[in-house]
């Protein structure tokens, strides 16, 4: 826990940008074919909700040729396998070791031992310490346990890097009404995002139904980014650039994170822990902030290719 909290809940985790991650149906084979092109920063092949019971073979089938194939390199694909403890689970981290994604989403979880349960599994398969772990949050005990399950990403066989959002099985596990906005899951999602920063981890908000109502993704795209989340997931292709741009480093910040950093690394500055900079109180943990940010956004420029 210390570890995280002296890089400033960043751990030691390479940042990525992961702004809009859009779930793709692995039977869907149009939606397939087009995954690689899309501008989403990241893609989760689904082999667990959006598959049908007697697609799961198929859809597995799919990805193995699907990953076979050469792809572009800019995006982090992940595959979401059933629970563990059911009866595909197992078959599906079998043909996501095949795959090797950049990391495997576990649906479901209840609580830390799910993480560490995978973690054994993985490694008994001697899959790669690359291949990542990503953690649904969508049962109520997830939400109650969540500084645990977040906190298996400390370890040093540590793989968890991302907590996700679920909010169709939220409400559907607790009964919570979604009317106008999520006002009563708020403080469920605040936790996940609390907890994900207590371990360093990134937060991913979860899915927004109406894929056609353009104006009211884009206010909970706004709303979640106010919140804290690192982007949304995402299950259309034409929520992909609001989400980009929601989640996005804008100019601006851009801008300001420069001036900090190159107001820190004036020779007057070396070795003071706050100056004053336009007005403002600025302390070195903006600077580390700024550096963040600068990285990110680095990032963001260089993707873009293959649109
Ligand atoms: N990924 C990639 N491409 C997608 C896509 C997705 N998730 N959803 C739609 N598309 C593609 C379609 O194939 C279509 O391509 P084309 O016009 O080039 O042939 C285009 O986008 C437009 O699709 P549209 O007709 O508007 O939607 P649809 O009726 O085909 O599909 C859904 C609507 C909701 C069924 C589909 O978007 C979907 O399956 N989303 C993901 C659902 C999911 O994974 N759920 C589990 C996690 S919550
Ligand atoms: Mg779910």
């Amino acid at each position: 826990m210390v570890k995280s909290e002296n890089n400033n809940g960043a751990g030691n985790r390479p940042i990525r940008a992961r702004r809009s991650v859009l779930y793709v149906p692995a039977n869907n084979k149009r939606a397939l074919e087009k995954a690689a092109d899309l501008a989403c920063d990241s893609v989760i092949f689904d082999l667990e909700d959006a598959v049908g019971p007697d697609d799961k073979e198929p859809a597995r089938q799919a990805l193995r040729d699907w990953f076979a194939q050469a792809r572009s390199t800019d995006k982090e694909y992940v595959i979401r396998v059933n629970a563990l403890s059911g009866a595909w689970g197992r078959d599906d981290i079998g043909a996501a070791c095949a795959c090797e994604p950049a990391a495997i989403l576990l649906p479901k979880v209840y609580g830390a031992g799910d993480i560490v349960a995978a973690q054994a599994l993985l490694k008994e398969r001697n899959a790669s310490p690359d291949l990542r772990l990503w953690a649904m949050m969508e049962t109520p005990r997830a939400i109650a346990d969540a500084l645990a399950i977040a906190d298996t990403g400390l370890g040093p066989e540590a793989r968890l890097d991302c907590l996700v959002a679920g909010t169709n099985d939220l409400a559907k596990e607790t009964g919570v009404a979604v009317p106008d906005g999520r006002r009563f899951m708020t403080s469920w999602l605040m936790q996940i995002v609390l907890a994900a920063r207590a371990a360093g981890l990134d937060a991913l908000d979860g899915v927004y139904n109406n894929f056609r109502d353009t104006e009211g993704f884009r206010a909970e795209c706004d709303e979640a980014r106010q919140m804290g989340f690192d982007g949304k997931t995402l299950i259309h292709p034409s929520q992909i650039d609001p989400a980009n741009t929601a989640f996005g480093v804008s100019p601006r910040l851009v801008e300001d994170a420069k001036q900090i950093a190159d107001a820190f690394a004036r020779p007057e500055n070396k070795g003071k822990g706050v100056i004053s900079l336009n007005g403002r109180m600025v302390e070195r943990l903006h600077l580390e902030q700024a550096q963040r940010l600068l990285k990110k956004a680095a990032m963001q420029r260089n993707e873009g290719t293959g649109r």
